[in-house]
């Protein structure tokens, strides 16, 4: 079977807004941010089930939003999510098995909540390349000369651009291998290796690539929040 996994459970502290609510919860267009991601994954018929892993303080919220703005055929489910990325991921991975059973072909399409320029290309790409691979990062080549500096103050080298990219999300894999992956890190390696991409390819998983955009953008500061709106046509606030 094939889930989408929207990643929900952040507060949002890199935001600095007034506003009483995670980040994910602000207006963007006609819905909250996370109402837009949302509803670009179900306009993927080929998901089974939807999961949105949401922080404990918000699920009640969240399940009225989705009753409120989200017209689909595809189940939705909101789960509570955990103290950091990873941890949410496995909270609603072990929703899923209670729900569905554990199966050596479950695909899983792994999304910030906070990107709400995902399209629907990104995840038709995902979900193949995922069951063909096993382990997919959805990416943009870098535009951007990379500085490499080992003290903050003084270059140490700077890496040929032509081999570097920017990871963006969705990620994508079949679950059972994303699991017995990270079942074998110690527990410090799980503390720094935030990146389920790159607990792939440190444990020797190829991942294959597929292509971002820059329009893919994530929400984690105000000026990217204002960037979303204008991106939409919106009216700009500070
Ligand atoms: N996320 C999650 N569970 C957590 C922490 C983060 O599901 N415990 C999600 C966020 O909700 C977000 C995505 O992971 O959709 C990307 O994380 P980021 O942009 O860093 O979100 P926050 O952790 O909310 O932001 P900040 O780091 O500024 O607090």
């Amino acid at each position: 079977m094939i889930f989408g996994i929207v990643l929900a459970g952040g507060v949002g502290s890199r935001m600095n807004t007034t506003a009483n609510m995670p980040k994910q919860f602000l207006p963007l267009g006609d819905k909250p941010i996370v109402m837009q991601t949302l509803d670009k994954f179900v306009t993927c018929d080929r998901f089974d089930a939807v999961y949105i892993g949401t922080h404990p303080d918000w699920v009640d919220h969240m399940a009225e939003l989705v009753e409120t703005h989200i017209v689909s055929d595809i189940p939705i489910t909101v789960v509570a999510g955990g103290s950091d990325r990873n941890a949410t991921l496995f909270n609603v991975i072990a929703k899923i098995e209670e729900d569905h059973g554990e199966d050596e072909n479950h695909i899983i399409v792994t999304h910030d909540a906070v990107r709400p320029f995902v399209t629907l290309r990104m995840i038709n790409e995902n979900i193949d390349a995922a069951q063909k691979y096993g382990a997919v990062d959805t990416v943009v080549p870098a535009t951007d000369t990379i500085v490499r500096s080992l003290d903050g103050e003084f270059i140490e080298s700077i890496p040929d651009r032509s081999k570097l990219y920017q990871g963006q999300t969705p990620q994508s894999f079949n679950m059972n291998l994303l699991k017995k992956l990270f079942a074998e890190l110690t527990e410090e390696e799980k503390a720094v290796l935030t990146d389920a991409c790159k607990i792939c390819a440190l444990r020797g998983a190829k991942v294959r690539l597929v292509e971002g955009s820059a329009q893919n953008i994530k929400i984690t500061t105000v000026g990217d929040y204002k960037i979303a709106q204008a991106m939409l046509g919106g009216i700009i606030v500070d």
